[in-house]
């Protein structure tokens, strides 16, 4: 039975871990001239732009012995009408498995219940349970540990932090979230992790919410997508800038995490960004070895 990783909450608690030990010990090297997926051919369908997700599977992908296959939407049939079912159908005859960058979540989940080969998703709207898995990884590298932590978002209750959450109801860390009214993290999304382990907290006061805080993490008020909201939403984020006087209300140790690309003097200052507490290039590194682990472990 193939498995899908459309969403952090499709895998249980213990096998978010035992993904974050293993991409620990890719890091380290350990295995490194095995090649467990050789011979097979991984796609990417991305329909918006990427850096990170795009290059840390395609090298990861390689490295693992497979070959990755980068398509756009405008370059296959998808772009002119054929159905997303019928592509799904279509790629699973050939390909061992997909990862997909789209828009709606609910694309994915017509993508995945389609095809008969695992789909990862490398961002949707709602979800970016990638980025969190790296995110997981760099804290229990940073801190030592997870569960107990006291993480702070600032800014929009985006796709970003739609996943954070459900990393916090899986992995039982204290997640506090701080956005302007209209803007958290999705309702359902909520409910879910809140049937978990961990504890959610919502606030409208940055400096409330980044108080004592071992993490602090931010990302763009406009996302991909969002491009005719943006000057709406400079002005109502305005006060939930990353800087250095919201930082100074954490605990002196906090690590600063962004998931990157950083619209730098808006979500975030350079100050900030490229100051001692930012592990942020840690954190975008982490994306290669965790999606190695998840690769590793979906495709056999
Ligand atoms: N963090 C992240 O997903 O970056 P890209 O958009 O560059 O892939
Ligand atoms: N929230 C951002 C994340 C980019 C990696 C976006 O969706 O554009």
């Amino acid at each position: 039975m193939k498995r899908d990783f459309l969403r952090l909450w499709d895998f249980t608690s213990e096998e978010i871990i035992s993904l974050i030990k293993r991409a620990i010990d890719l890091k380290k090297g350990v295995d490194a001239s095995s090649c467990p997926l050789i011979g097979k051919s991984i796609g990417l369908l991305f329909e918006k732009p990427s850096t990170r997700t795009r290059v840390s599977f395609e090298v990861g992908i390689y490295q693992l012995g497979a070959q990755p296959l980068y398509m756009r939407p405008d370059e296959i049939q998808l772009g002119r009408g054929e159905t997303i079912a019928d592509t799904a159908r279509v790629l699973s005859r050939y390909l061992n498995g997909i990862v997909i960058r789209t828009f709606e979540h609910t694309r994915l989940e017509e993508f995945a219940s389609a095809a008969t080969i695992p789909v990862i998703n490398g961002l949707s709207d709602s979800h970016h349970p990638c980025q969190a898995l790296a995110d997981m990884m760099t804290i229990y590298e940073k801190k030592g540990r997870i569960e107990g932590i006291r993480v702070s978002y600032i800014g929009d209750g985006n796709n970003v932090a739609n996943s954070l959450v459900e990393a916090c109801g899986r992995l039982g860390f204290t997640l506090t979230i701080a956005t302007p009214e209209g803007y958290e993290p999705d309702a359902d999304v909520l409910d879910t992790a809140r049937s978990g382990s961990g504890e959610i907290i919502l606030l409208r006061d940055p400096k409330e919410a980044a108080a004592m805080a071992d993490v602090i993490y931010t990302d763009v008020w406009v996302s991909m997508g969002e491009e005719q909201e943006a000057e709406k939403k400079k002005k109502r984020f305005e006060k939930y800038q990353l800087n250095s006087s919201l930082l100074a209300c954490s605990k002196p140790d906090a690590i600063v995490m962004h998931c990157l690309p950083a619209h730098r003097g808006e979500e975030i200052t350079d100050e900030v960004l490229d100051g001692p507490n930012s592990v942020v290039f840690d954190q975008a590194e982490n994306r290669l070895h965790a999606q190695k682990a998840l690769l590793e472990m979906l495709i056999k």
